[in-house]
């Protein structure tokens, strides 16, 4: 289990996350979700050390200040909202970065593995910065999939921390990416994963922490935290939570938003 407690960061005198729990079980797929600036991206931040924060991250029990970094990287692998690489590296020696991160003495094949995964067989030699963005997504979720590739090691849950993963992607690869990480949950790791689609996140998630300024003001599962007025509280605007007649299975049509007080 990935547990956040009554977490507070402030930054330039101004509070931004107030005091934030939110647990996420191994197993299972956990959407943070919430307007622009509600504070996703900081909270994933304290979670992986990224950010200083009051307040305890616990992994599996453990305070992960106490954990030595080799281990931390052993058992969790980030996906940053945004990553650029400065210089004409390949595919291959992006991707090998996770390789490096990782449990140490990994497969060295786990690079080409990662690719396939993600749809990028063959791209291996060329270069990063000539890829799209969408593809570029893609090249850094096979680095961290190679940091974590087994997800469970000595009994242990290992950790994919994704920040916003399908957000350049395609409808095709979006699906894909969600397949994978779902996967990864099914094998017995953890997923948490910044997400902006609610449709997608009613599709995949097991639980989801829904923030608004700073504060988490619901969670659980999306049957539970997708209500109209929950959803319309926490983006400001009127917003409908409907189901498909057959499955019940939840969505959202944008256009419909504002007819609806
Ligand atoms: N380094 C920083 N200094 C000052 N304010 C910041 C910093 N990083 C983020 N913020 C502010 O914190 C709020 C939350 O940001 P963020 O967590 O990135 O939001 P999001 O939910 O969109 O991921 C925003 O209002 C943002 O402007
Ligand atoms: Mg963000």
């Amino acid at each position: 289990m990935f547990s956040a407690e009554n977490i507070v960061v402030r930054l330039d005198r101004r509070d931004i996350l107030r005091g934030v729990d939110m647990q996420a079980q191994a197993g299972h797929v956990t959407a943070i979700v919430g307007h622009n600036g509600s504070g996703k991206t900081t909270l994933l931040r304290a979670l992986t050390q990224d950010i200083g924060y009051s307040g305890r991250v616990l992994l599996d029990g453990r305070d992960v200040t106490e954990m030595k970094g080799w281990e931390l990287a052993s058992r969790r692998a980030v996906l940053p909202q945004a990553s650029r690489v400065a210089f004409p590296f390949t595919v291959l020696e992006v991707v090998r970065l996770g390789l490096l991160t990782g449990a140490a003495g990994a497969d060295d094949s786990l690079p080409s593995k990662a690719l396939a995964r993600v749809g990028l067989a063959g791209f291996e030699g060329r270069f990063y910065q000539e890829l799209s963005g969408g593809e570029q997504q893609r090249v850094q979720l096979a680095r961290v999939l190679c940091q974590v590739w087994e997800p469970v090691t000595g009994g242990a849950p290992r950790w994919l921390l994704l920040d916003e993963p399908v957000s350049s992607l395609d409808i095709g690869h979006q699906l894909q990416v969600m397949e994978i990480a779902t996967a990864h949950a099914r094998a017995g790791g953890g997923v948490i994963a910044v997400m902006h689609d609610l449709n997608l996140t009613a599709m995949f998630a097991d639980h989801v922490v829904l923030l608004a300024d700073g504060r988490c003001i619901a969670s659980g599962p999306p049957s539970l935290v997708f209500t109209d007025e929950t959803l319309s509280t926490a983006y400001g605007c009127s917003l409908r939570v409907n189901t498909t007649p057959g499955d019940r299975a939840t969505f959202l049509l944008p256009h419909t938003a504002h007819r609806v007080a």
